[in-house]
């Protein structure tokens, strides 16, 4: 069992360090594809697309997927996403504010898979910042234990899957809207109705969220000796597995001592009854 785990912990990391690589290299003279298009054939983007639609953001995506040389990185959050907003989040918004939330969930150049795993400077300026002026409208970036996590300040998206990842074009979906603070306030008790304070970033149930950290992939034991070769102590569990000791005596585990009392009434019983 431990062995096994061993073997399946070598093999994803082994796994993890050689996903960087392969896409290195993407024909630089690649068409932009329809940004419309690649978001509604993955399907679960019905409200993303309405409201790009509608605001004409999807054009403002679009000419910017069309510099192919720069390109665009665009984070579209699930139905899901959306309908999990206190009803009325969206709505009450001005048209202006719209433009600049959606505008809110894209990079002005296109970022690989690769690239926002490894974001280096967690600050980064999106298509709003643009309009808006340095330092308005960012968002954070940050891996966390193999997962890509978005944060605004009010809401905390993981990146859940990819849809594009070609030059001119990155398209990722996220589970949760990415909510600026320059429109919905910073967090405080009372002001706007706006986030829920955000259940869990990861709540969209990511199956990456119950990997080990990174940290404790790369330092698994070396394979030299053979996979699973004795020392795997950071996997043991058995030294702090009895939540429930409090109420039993210090020194006789709870098995020793039905062993112990069944032999107390066998013993009473052969005294009377034999
Ligand atoms: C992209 O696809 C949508 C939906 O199929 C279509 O309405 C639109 O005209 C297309 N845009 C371009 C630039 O081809
Ligand atoms: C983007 O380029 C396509 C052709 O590749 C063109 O049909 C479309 O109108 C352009 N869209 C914008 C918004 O510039
Ligand atoms: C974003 O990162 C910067 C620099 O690490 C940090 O000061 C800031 O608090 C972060 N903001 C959020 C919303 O995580």
């Amino acid at each position: 069992m431990l062995l096994a785990v061993a073997v399946i912990v070598a093999a994803t990391g082994a796994a993890l360090a050689a996903t960087p690589t392969p896409e290195a290299a993407p024909p630089p003279t690649a068409p932009p594809p329809n940004i419309s298009q690649v978001i509604d054939g993955a399907g679960q983007f019905g409200t993303f697309l309405s409201l790009i639609s509608a605001t004409s953001v999807g054009d403002v995506f679009q000419a910017q997927a069309n510099k192919t040389t720069t390109g665009i990185s665009i984070f579209a959050p699930t139905d899901k996403a959306f309908s999990s907003l206190e009803a009325g989040v969206i709505s009450k918004l001005t048209a202006q504010e719209k433009i600049t939330l959606l505008e809110f969930h894209a990079l002005s150049a296109f970022y690989p898979l690769s690239a926002l795993q490894q974001a280096a400077d967690p600050v980064i300026p999106t298509l709003a910042t643009d309009h808006a002026g340095a330092g308005k409208f960012t968002i954070n970036i940050t891996n966390q234990q193999g997962t890509v996590v978005i944060s605004t300040g009010l809401s905390k998206a993981a990146l859940i899957s990819t849809l594009y990842n070609t030059l001119p074009c990155g398209i990722f979906a996220i589970n949760q809207v990415l909510l600026p603070e320059e429109i919905f306030g910073r967090p405080s008790p009372a002001p706007s109705p706006a986030p829920s304070p955000a259940p869990s970033p990861f709540s969209g149930a990511s199956p990456t969220s119950s990997f080990p950290p990174l940290a404790s992939i790369s330092s698994s034991p070396a394979l030299p000796f053979g996979p699973g070769f004795a020392k795997n102590p950071p996997l043991s569990p058995s030294s702090g597995q009895s939540p429930e000791g409090s109420h039993s005596p210090p020194c006789l585990p709870p098995s020793t001592l039905s062993i112990v009392s069944s032999l107390v009434i066998l013993a009473v019983f052969n005294y009377f009854f034999l």
